[in-house]
């Protein structure tokens, strides 16, 4: 049968591993709208906003089986291209820094990625925003990664800049300590305990102060122990600009407590988000750029989250066929044929414009995903049979094609008036 295209405005997914909600769309516009809901609540907002070099991003988009599979014939898809013009930029990234105050709380942070050709600019605006007087930290990451320059000294590092929203601000230095990478300074006299772990003291106005050498250390405000993605990482999600978890992991722990809410305005390949899930915190993300709900669903996978936005694709109608088969307790959804105009692609064959797919109900609040097949490096080709519990609701299905639109549809129960 070829289901009924209908509209949905969420699409809820259930699971143990965390809660949030990714939306698709304007970052200011989206912002706004959370107000009401969300105001004073965020606890730690994290951007990596678009810089003004003019530059276009794009994304290794994998199309079929034989793609996912090999890693080879990946698409090209622009993602994105950074401003140029400077006031623009400012007067909009006025509105997102002010909206991000209003929507902290008193106790919240937040963290301002930026480089050398932005980091005067936005460290102004959040000092015109935030009060000077609650700036924390510039902090460097120090990277290796990118080419090398002969005509001035090669730049290997991004700002990162650090705001408090009041003086009650809630951090804790203790969650990111990690192991010493060498040995504290040998000025220090060196000794051996009865357990025979090294330490070091020194005796300053009296007073001997001993430090473990292998005691946990906690970061300064100079990050060279985080390394970039490398070319062939597994955590690489063909996103262009995705930053490594390990930095998200340790803004994340830091600046917030299990169960409170991260947001990111800018989240592209959802790093911010994954890494909120790990730590067991509520994450918000926004992007207006398509792929990344593709994305997220993959990254997310196993929370409890909610996508707003998706139904991005009113005046594409793909060619869908699909058919539901009653079970014990199930019904059993076939997804038999889908082509969709992908640019730039010869017609894609049977599934292959198909980047993931689920089934599940339609309720008052949105579609309640109960199965879904997401293509992966191990798993590249798509499951055409999924299943939904017999629940109550309308069954419905979500496709989402290899450029990110989603196409909803009601499905009809064979012997159902
Ligand atoms: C530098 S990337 C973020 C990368 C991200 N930190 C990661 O780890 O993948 C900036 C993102 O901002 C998004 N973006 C640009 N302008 C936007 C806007 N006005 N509203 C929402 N998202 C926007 C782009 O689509 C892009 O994904």
């Amino acid at each position: 049968m070829r289901p009924e295209r209908i509209h949905v405005d969420a699409e809820l997914h259930a699971g143990k591993d965390g809660r949030g909600a990714f939306y698709l769309g304007d970052a200011a516009g989206t912002l706004e709208a959370l107000l009401p809901e969300y105001a004073g609540k965020i606890k730690v907002i994290y951007m990596d906003p678009p810089y003004l070099t003019g530059d276009k991003f794009y994304m290794r988009v994998r199309v079929g089986e034989e793609c996912w599979r090999r890693g080879r014939g990946a698409m090209q898809v622009e993602t994105f291209a950074d401003p140029r013009d400077r006031e623009t930029y400012l007067r909009y990234m006025r509105r997102v820094l002010a909206l991000c105050r209003e929507l902290l709380s008193e106790e919240g942070m937040i963290f301002v990625h930026v480089d050398y050709r932005l980091n005067a600019h936005l460290r102004l605006l959040l000092d015109e925003i935030f009060g000077e007087e609650q700036f924390l930290n510039e902090l460097i990451w120090v990277y290796q990664t990118g080419g090398r320059s002969t005509r001035h000294f090669s730049r290997k590092h991004d700002v990162i800049l650090f705001y408090a929203k009041t003086e009650r601000y809630d951090f804790d230095l203790n969650a990111v300590k990690a192991p010493p990478r060498a040995p504290r300074d040998n000025h220090m006299r060196r000794h051996v305990d009865p357990d025979g772990r090294t330490y070091r003291s020194i005796k300053v106005g009296g007073k001997t102060y001993t430090y473990y050498d292998d005691d946990p250390v906690a970061p300064c405000d100079v990050w060279d122990d985080l390394s970039h993605l490398q070319q062939k990482d597994p955590e690489r999600t063909g996103y262009d600009t995705q930053k490594p978890l390990t930095l998200l992991n340790r803004i994340v722990r830091c600046a917030s407590r299990p169960g409170e809410w991260v947001l990111d305005p800018f989240a592209g390949s959802g790093t911010t988000l994954e890494a909120a899930k790990r730590a067991g915190r509520c994450f918000i993300g926004i992007d207006r750029q398509p792929l990344t709900l593709n994305i997220a669903r993959r990254r997310l996978n196993g929370a409890t989250w909610t996508a707003r936005g998706g139904d991005n694709a009113a005046e594409v109608e793909p060619v869908c066929e699909a058919e539901v088969m009653p079970g014990a307790g199930f019904y059993h959804v076939c997804l038999n044929r889908f082509e969709v105009a992908i640019p730039g692609l010869p017609a894609a064959a049977q599934l292959d414009g198909v980047d993931n797919w689920s089934v599940g109900y339609l309720r008052e609040d949105g579609y309640h995903v109960m199965e879904d097949d997401v293509r992966t490096r191990r798993h590249g080709d798509l499951r055409t049979e999924l299943r939904a519990p017999a629940y109550a609701g309308r069954l419905a299905m979500c496709v989402s094609d290899v450029l990110g639109r989603s196409y909803y549809y009601a499905l009809e129960i064979p012997g159902w008036k």
